[in-house]
């Protein structure tokens, strides 16, 4: 019996180590890294959101993009956070980050959080923790994130920014390259373009698709949906098309399902919204997640933590800057 107990326990933490090594990306990183320098790290970042939330109920898409596009240009470092000069063109002035809002309210949380424990907490961790509490309180999963990220000094070009964010044309094969890098499966990349179940698509990025001729056009799009998306879009509209906007599923504000069955229905808005339920590789992921929330919020969760190890920095690298929207 005690031997039993005692094999069962040696296999669950040789499991557990090759958990550990099978998982490189995550090295530094840990479940407690601020529990002795800022043990309320999380909830200062939780109470900041609630009022930014409050005032403003678009905000948790936009900080939810704000870690992608943070993460997916040399790693979750912070370094979107840091202002451009018109002298110096950097990560934010790259146009694939149009649309990217909500920054300040990262430097709001920092500033409250230097208050009680300076010095301690990078720009890069806050981000991720708010991304996971724009999540969690929009109705999805409460994600769990190993901690101690270390901030770049410095940003990105504006270049080398816009060469390593995908285009808003991307499609289904080339999407599952991007997300293969970070070590998703195809659920998981998948479960993580769900978080187009909230927030919004300005025409500027719809505007190739709605009117490039069918032949051309990628993805199915019901015939409904097109004359209402033409109508917020209309081919003329050059001048406003960086200031109006879709929604990117019905319903904006919660994450939810809904963007599966959405997409399923031919109302996708992106093209890779659009193809995600055609494409032989992802069709039967969407139909699952479409018929089950759950099921989709535990793929979300796995695929979250794999964004947020994307090239992180921990240890000695890096630096923790005491303004995030200044680089070092
Ligand atoms: C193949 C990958 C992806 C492409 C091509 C893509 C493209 C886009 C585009 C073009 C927009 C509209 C931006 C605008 O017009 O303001 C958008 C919005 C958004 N994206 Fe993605 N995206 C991708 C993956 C992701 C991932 C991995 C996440 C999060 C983990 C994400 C979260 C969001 C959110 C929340 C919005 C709404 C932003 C807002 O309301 O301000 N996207 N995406
Ligand atoms: C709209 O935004 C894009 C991308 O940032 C930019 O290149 C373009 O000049 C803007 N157009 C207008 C009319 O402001």
């Amino acid at each position: 019996m005690a031997g039993s107990t005692l094999s069962l326990l040696f296999i669950i933490l040789i499991v557990n180590q090759i958990a550990a090594a099978t998982n490189p990306s995550s090295e530094g990183l840990s479940y407690n890294f601020y529990d002795k320098t800022c043990p309320h790290v999380e909830d200062i970042v939780r109470a900041v959101l609630a009022s930014v939330f409050a005032s403003d109920p678009t905000s948790p898409a936009a900080l939810l993009r704000l870690m992608f596009h943070d993460c997916q240009v040399q790693g979750c470092d912070g370094s979107i956070l840091i202002e451009s000069l018109p002298s110096k063109p950097l990560e934010m002035a790259a146009s694939k980050n149009f649309g990217i809002r909500k920054r300040e309210a990262i430097n709001l949380i920092k500033s409250r959080i230097e208050v009680e424990c300076p010095g301690q907490v990078s720009c890069a961790d806050i981000l991720v923790l708010a991304a996971r509490e724009a999540v969690a309180i929009s109705g999805g999963p409460s994600i769990q994130v190993p901690l101690g990220r270390r901030d770049s000094p410095f940003s990105a070009s504006s270049e080398s920014a816009d060469a390593s964010l995908p285009s808003a044309d991307i499609g289904v094969d080339d999407a599952l390259g991007l997300f293969a890098k970070l070590g998703m499966t195809a659920e998981e990349a998948v479960a993580i373009l769900g978080a187009h179940t909230l927030g919004i698509t300005h025409c500027l990025n719809v505007m190739d698709r709605l009117y490039k001729s069918y032949g051309e056009r990628a993805g199915e799009i019901n015939p409904k949906f097109e004359a209402v998306l033409k109508v917020t879009c209309p081919q003329w509209m050059a001048l406003t098309q960086n200031t109006s906007f879709v929604f990117n599923d019905p319903s904006t504000f919660h994450f939810d399902n809904l963007y599966f069955k959405n997409a399923m229905a031919g109302q996708g808005v992106l093209r890779i919204d659009a193809e995600l339920p055609l494409h032989p590789k992802t069709t039967s992921i969407v139909q699952q997640f479409g018929a089950d929330q759950d099921h989709f919020f535990q793929a979300f969760g796995s695929a979250f933590v794999k964004l947020s190890f994307a090239g992180v920095l921990t240890g000695t690298q890096g630096v923790i800057r005491n303004v995030c929207s200044v680089g070092i």
